[in-house]
């Protein structure tokens, strides 16, 4: 399979974005308004395409910010979803609970082998809470111990404690001061053809055995792959050292799962492929086929357990109003079908990218090929510095925008993170696309 654009018909998809203008009353996530075009409207989608209001469709290929897992508007899901509508919408999820949030919580618990779910609402929420169970745990245990370990390039998200432990950086320049004081350690990334990554992988593990000689109340991290940190991806082996260092310290190991969970790392969670077993894992995004935002912490039985007692100061007091949302719950538990009836989708999507990206390993413009599961990534060759304020991918995507293929590279990095439903055909397109916008630099 050759990086070719033989079949995929682009009849219906010549390129003229849309030239509005913003709109008057909202304000968007992520984006400089003097330096962006107003975005496109999307009317419609389906499967891996995204339909604008003329009828012209873009693929997908990073599923909506990571959260689209079988496809957009898949029938199974949006029928479950539906029919829990017009039976039970919301209902408060203290003093009542209900069927869906149930089941789901029974599934998630046999899936990631961690006994208790809580509930919350985003994939920040589900660190925050996660960061707070750890912390709590000390406390309730009566033995003080704050220290959080972190990874260099990390990101866990955008509240405040989710900013603390995430890597600092220009997006929480602002708010520096208030946020908490983490402990750092390199994440070694690697890619193919990396020779040095045994050295990379030492020195970080020096750098944490140093640091947990302090009690530490935990140790986050993203199994596999750092998302936004640059698809940067680490060997399992890295991450079982990790473990038994933490382990002997007798710190927590929280593994957020919000991006690599439910299947995008080959296994249904990248903790089970990396042969690791935290202690808290935080999951969102996939966790509902991205139809309906929901996030959830998993916990061990031990940690549930010490949350329990007479004392007040030893619950945990937090919950959100629509925690367990039964239409959220509906959605998961539909998204969990599909991947059990279904789990080649998942395990064998490495194999679909594998020879598209041996054929880009070639290319000039291209160095750190690195592929897990759904996710490839790779760096784009350039004089300028490594890193997400590298302008050579905005040229890489609005090349690819024009061809209609939706890509949102970090900086230079360049990936492709499609939904599972993408067939052989729209994958190609991707291919051919990248490899015709790297020719143009
Ligand atoms: C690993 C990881 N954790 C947490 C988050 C935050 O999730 P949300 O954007 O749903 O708050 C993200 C978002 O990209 C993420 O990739």
């Amino acid at each position: 399979m050759g990086i070719q654009n033989k079949k995929f018909s682009t009849s219906n998809m010549t390129a003229n974005p849309r030239k509005d203008e913003w709109h008057p009353n909202i304000w968007p996530p992520f984006t400089q308004i003097s330096k962006s075009n107003p975005p496109q409207r999307i009317v419609k989608a389906n499967g891996a395409l995204l339909e604008r209001e003329d009828g012209r469709t873009i693929i997908d290929a990073i599923s909506s910010w990571w959260v689209t897992l079988h496809g957009h508007s898949n029938p199974y899901i949006a029928k479950a979803i539906y029919e829990q509508a017009i039976q039970l919408e919301q209902v408060i999820f203290a003093d009542f609970t209900q069927p869906q949030a149930e089941h789901l919580a029974e599934r998630l618990s046999k899936a990631t082998g961690l006994q208790k779910l809580f509930f919350s609402d985003n994939g920040s929420t589900a660190v925050e809470v996660a960061l707070k169970l750890a912390l709590q745990w000390w406390f309730n245990k009566g033995e003080s111990r704050c220290q959080i370990i972190a990874f260099e390039g990390a990101y866990h998200g955008d509240t405040f404690g989710a900013m603390s432990v995430g890597e600092r950086n220009l997006f929480n320049e602002p708010f520096e001061e208030l946020l908490f004081p983490v402990k750092r350690i390199p994440w070694p990334a690697t890619w193919w053809g990396d020779e040095k990554v045994d050295n990379r992988e030492n020195n970080a593990l020096k750098r944490l055995e140093h640091l947990l000689e302090h009690p530490t109340a935990a140790v986050i991290l993203e199994p596999l792959i750092q998302g936004a940190g640059g698809m940067a991806m680490v060997r399992p082996e890295f991450l079982q050292k990790v473990q038994l260092l933490t382990r002997q310290s007798k710190a927590l190991l929280i593994a957020d799962e919000v991006m690599v969970g439910f299947g995008r790392s080959g296994s249904l969670f990248a903790s089970k492929r990396a042969s690791i077993s935290p202690d808290l894992m935080s999951l969102s995004k996939g966790l509902t086929g991205g139809f309906l935002p929901m996030g959830v912490t998993m916990a061990t039985k031990e940690i549930f357990n010490a949350f329990i007692g007479s004392n007040p100061s030893q619950t945990f007091w937090h919950g959100h109003s629509f925690t367990a949302n039964p239409l959220g719950c509906a959605a998961a538990n539909a998204s969990l079908d599909l991947l059990e009836k279904d789990p080649k989708s998942f395990q064998n999507f490495e194999s679909r990218h594998l020879p598209h990206l041996k054929e880009l390993s070639q290319h000039p413009k291209v160095k750190k090929i690195r592929l897990t599961g759904t996710i490839a990534a790779f760096d784009l060759q350039t004089d300028d510095k490594d890193g997400y304020l590298n302008i050579a991918g905005k040229a890489v995507k609005k090349y690819a925008l024009e061809q209609n293929v939706f890509i949102r590279p970090l900086g230079n990095v360049v990936y492709l993170l499609p939904p599972l439903c993408i067939n052989d055909t729209q994958l190609e397109h991707c291919y051919y696309v990248l490899k015709a916008a790297l020719d143009t630099l």
